[in-house]
């Protein structure tokens, strides 16, 4: 029944809400969009579901989750060892309201402190499922998964699958998780669809335009489900908003910029930015990785330009804190940039990566510009997943995993060197020249 009505929700949004979904590409793609999964639940109202664990701080979980019933103990039972929990937390929940519909009850529990490397075993509401997760390690080496614009469909849980497939301690999202939509009961399904998985490792997340759902007039208030559902710990790095927080894992420092909020040099963000990156100790955290859904660099057809505002407001930040990599999403397919500053080679600069190529329903964007950039070192539009495996604090591999319908096969691989070890990018007359610059 429910998977009734939502299919028909879909259908009727599909045909008269998003016309271009029906636009012939006109050529054929390798991977064509596949159907969206409407996962369902198959417990009773007061079962835990969309269960999905975040990072808080140095050595806490957020652990969240929807109940359909109301009035269920917002509590998590963990502990090391399988149905033995020696230790409880008590957090919080939320709901809210959107056109006709009514969310179930969100939960969200801080557990902790818990140890790093560790397997806890986890029960949400005093009832359920068992659950666990691995804590990640406090130093290197550490390995993460990169994957943007997932959606809900075959090609998402085909994705996920090869992501399970090899081992990994924290997953990145650089925007666009459920393509809901505004369709409400689209979140509750791909909550359900990834719990599998974000039930195991930490999900860290920033918003995509997705995540925006503003009806005008109707409804106003943008990112309200978003901000229900995936909380983030953006008050322990100093911000004000779930849009945009940083938070340290393993040696890396990682930065999650809103594409969505504002960003000129007069906005919150902007001055959040300048602050956290004044703090990083780059003997500590070697690393920086930044995270945000709209590219500043994308030689692809699709959103051309539509991060161009961003960069020019923030790049000279990103640059003068030598910042590693910057990972975007929002575009359908895969592309890798050389170390870039202001539309130039730059051996001071990030490494620029384009992952939106999670599996969303939209399909791929197939179109690169041509002649290519020289700026531009790989770029393919198939589906698929990034990993970044940061070995000590001067080498990581990145690389690119595509999507072979039931395989996974690396098709994009590089070494990485951080710019904390580079004596050319640290040299004061270069650096104090950017400052007076800002
Ligand atoms: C719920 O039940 C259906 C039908 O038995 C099954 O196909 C599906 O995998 C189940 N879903 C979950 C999340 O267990
Ligand atoms: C870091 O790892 C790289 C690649 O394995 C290795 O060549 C290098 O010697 C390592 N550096 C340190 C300081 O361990
Ligand atoms: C980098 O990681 C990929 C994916 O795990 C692996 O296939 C590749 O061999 C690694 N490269 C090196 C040089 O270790
Ligand atoms: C891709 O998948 C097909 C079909 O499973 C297989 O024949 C082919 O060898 C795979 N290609 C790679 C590069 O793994
Ligand atoms: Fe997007």
């Amino acid at each position: 029944m429910e998977n009734f009505s939502l299919r028909a929700f879909f259908l009727v949004f599909t045909l008269f809400l998003c016309p271009q979904l029906l636009r012939s590409h006109g050529f054929i793609s390798r991977q064509p969009p596949r159907p969206v999964i409407f996962t369902q639940h198959n417990g009773s109202d007061s079962d835990p579901q969309q269960v999905h664990i975040s990072l808080v701080g140095k050595d806490h979980m957020r652990v969240s989750w929807v109940t359909e019933a109301k009035q269920t103990k917002s509590i998590v039972e963990y502990g090391k060892e399988s149905r033995r929990y020696n230790a409880v937390a008590t957090g919080e929940h939320t709901s809210y309201k959107y056109f006709f519909y009514s969310s179930g009850e969100i939960h969200h529990v801080k557990i902790g402190p818990l140890q790093p490397s560790t397997t806890y075993f986890y029960r949400c509401g005093g009832s359920g499922p068992e659950f666990s997760f691995r804590t990640p390690p406090s130093g290197f080496p550490i390995e993460f998964v990169v994957v943007g614009d997932l959606g809900q469909t075959e090609w998402t849980a085909s994705t996920l699958a090869h992501v399970a497939s090899m081992d990994y301690d924290v997953f990145l999202l650089p925007g666009d998780l459920s393509y809901a939509d505004t369709q409400q009961p689209l979140w509750d399904t791909f909550g359900r669809l990834v719990e599998p998985y974000a039930t195991t490792r930490p999900w860290m997340v920033t918003e995509g335009n997705h995540e925006i759902e503003i009806i005008p007039i109707i409804h106003s208030g943008g990112f309200t489900s978003y901000n229900a559902r995936w909380p983030m710990a953006y008050e322990e790095s100093g911000s004000t908003s779930n849009l945009y927080y940083s938070f340290d894992v393993a040696g890396t420092h990682i930065i999650m910029l809103g594409s969505y909020a504002e960003f000129s040099k007069s906005s919150a963000q902007y001055k959040w930015l300048e602050a956290d990156l004044a703090k990083v100790d780059r003997t500590k955290t070697p690393w920086i990785f930044v995270l945000l859904h709209a590219p500043w660099y994308n030689t692809n057809t699709a959103h051309k330009g539509e991060g161009e505002s961003m960069r020019k407001a923030m790049e000279k930040l990103l640059f003068r804190a030598r910042v590693d990599v910057v990972f975007a999403g929002h575009v359908h397919a895969y592309e890798r940039f050389t170390r870039v500053y202001n539309n130039a080679e730059n051996q001071c600069g990030p490494v620029y990566v384009t992952i939106g190529d999670g599996g969303n329903r939209e399909g791929l964007a197939l179109k690169f510009k041509n002649p290519p950039s020289p700026l531009s070192l790989f770029r393919e539009a198939s589906f698929g997943h990034g990993r970044l495996r940061v070995l000590n604090e001067t080498h990581a591999n990145w690389s690119w995993h595509r999507n072979n319908d039931s395989n996974s096969v690396v098709a994009d691989q590089v070494w990485l060197e951080s710019l904390s070890t580079s004596e050319a990018c640290w040299d004061e007359g270069l650096l104090s020249l950017l400052k007076d610059e800002l």
